[in-house]
């Protein structure tokens, strides 16, 4: 009898962790059950990739079609398992950010051997043939309007810049600081901006139209791996070195808002630095929140729910046997790219309320101080 009891409340158990995982997995429709459009995300571990997740619960929560999401959580090895769990639940459609361009090679290409159409969601995957569609934003844009901020809100000349970037793993990296650079390259040459922290920066500031190797030494010395942490480690050695000159008012090209509100705090905590403007990506409440309390300078508005819509209705219309719609394509080293991208909004201070709130992306009521 006893023995019966034991094996009863075992089942009981698994039977309530099943359920909980199907719940954590963002899945629609029972955890074993046949799944159309599996969604693998970078990690939960940032805010811009759990406001994904959130816009495509929202989406789909009346679709007929049955979806799963799944975190990478930073690792390639991660997202090749997600991808493997997705097909083994029969997906006809991968809708993928991936944790590293290039290694998500793999994952894509046993994807396309099922006959699964794959569409690259804002980072693009490189050097593979095996993506059918990319949506993303216009993240060349993205970085000439942080760099432009910085160009219309620093004052007088051989203002200090401290340039900081994305990782290297990621192509948007590149996109942002190829578009940063180009608008900032002309006011270093003009003596208006100073590098403060990059030697392979200095020995460019000459050119403007700088080669992926060129950017990717620059991303060497100033990349923050997206990681907050090491931004801050960054920042405090980067300011430990500073020379008296490169103190006082100064501009700081951050890449994304994680990144920014880290390099923000240990900017303000040095005595030594009078005032900075700081740049930004991605609108995360807590940097609306530094935007609204003056501590972060600006951010690069990204609206999730356009991107969401936009792959989750190419997915519907390979469900539904048609053509999705592109506007262009993207070159990813080996093939050119079907895509489609949407624009950027620059946010500050001034316009917040009008981009954020009135636009339904926030509640008034999650900020103080609006
Ligand atoms: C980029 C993405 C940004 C961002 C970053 C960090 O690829 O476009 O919005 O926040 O990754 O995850």
């Amino acid at each position: 009898m006893k023995k019966v009891w034991r094996l009863f409340s075992v089942l009981m158990v698994a039977t309530v962790l099943v359920g909980m995982l199907a719940a954590c997995s963002g899945t629609t429709g029972g955890s074993s059950s046949k799944v159309s459009v599996g969604i693998v995300l970078p990690t939960k571990d940032e805010p811009r990739w759990v406001q994904d997740e959130k816009r495509f619960i929202d989406a789909l929560s009346d679709s007929d079609y049955t979806t799963e999401i799944l975190f990478s959580q930073g690792s390639s090895a991660k997202e090749k398992e997600n991808v493997e769990t997705l097909l083994n639940k029969g997906i006809e459609v991968l809708i993928i950010a991936p944790h590293d361009g290039a290694a998500a090679g793999s994952a894509v290409e046993a994807a396309k051997k099922e006959g699964v159409t794959v569409i690259s969601y804002d980072r693009l995957i490189t050097e593979t043939d095996a993506i059918d569609y990319y949506v993303t934003f216009d993240s060349v844009a993205v970085g000439a309007a942080q760099g432009q901020y910085l160009i219309d809100n620093a004052k007088g000349t051989n203002v200090p810049l401290y340039l900081y970037a994305g990782a290297s793993s990621d192509n948007n990296a590149f996109l942002f600081f190829e578009g940063a650079w180009k608008v900032l390259q002309p006011k270093i040459a003009d003596g208006t901006f100073v590098i403060a922290n990059s030697s392979e920066a200095v020995a460019l500031k000459d050119k403007q139209e700088l080669t992926r190797d060129e950017l990717g030494k620059i991303l060497g010395q100033v990349t923050t791996n997206w990681d907050p942490n090491e931004a801050i480690n960054k920042a405090q050695t980067h300011l430990t070195a500073a020379a008296d000159n490169l103190k006082g008012d100064v501009a700081i090209l951050a890449p994304n808002d994680g990144t920014a509100r880290s390099i923000a705090d240990v900017f303000g905590s040095d005595s030594d630095i009078s005032s900075f403007i700081v740049t930004g990506q991605d609108a995360e409440k807590a940097s609306i929140q530094y935007i609204i309390d003056g501590k972060q300078s600006m951010t690069v508005f990204k609206d999730v729910r356009t991107l969401v819509s936009d792959a989750i209705g190419m997915a519907i219309d390979v469900l539904d046997g048609k053509t999705p719609a592109t506007t262009g394509s993207y070159n990813n080293g080996k093939v050119d790219v079907k895509a489609k991208q949407t624009n950027v909004i620059v946010v500050d201070d001034e316009n917040v309320k009008k981009e954020l709130i009135d636009s339904g992306y926030y509640e008034a009521s999650e900020f103080t101080g609006l």
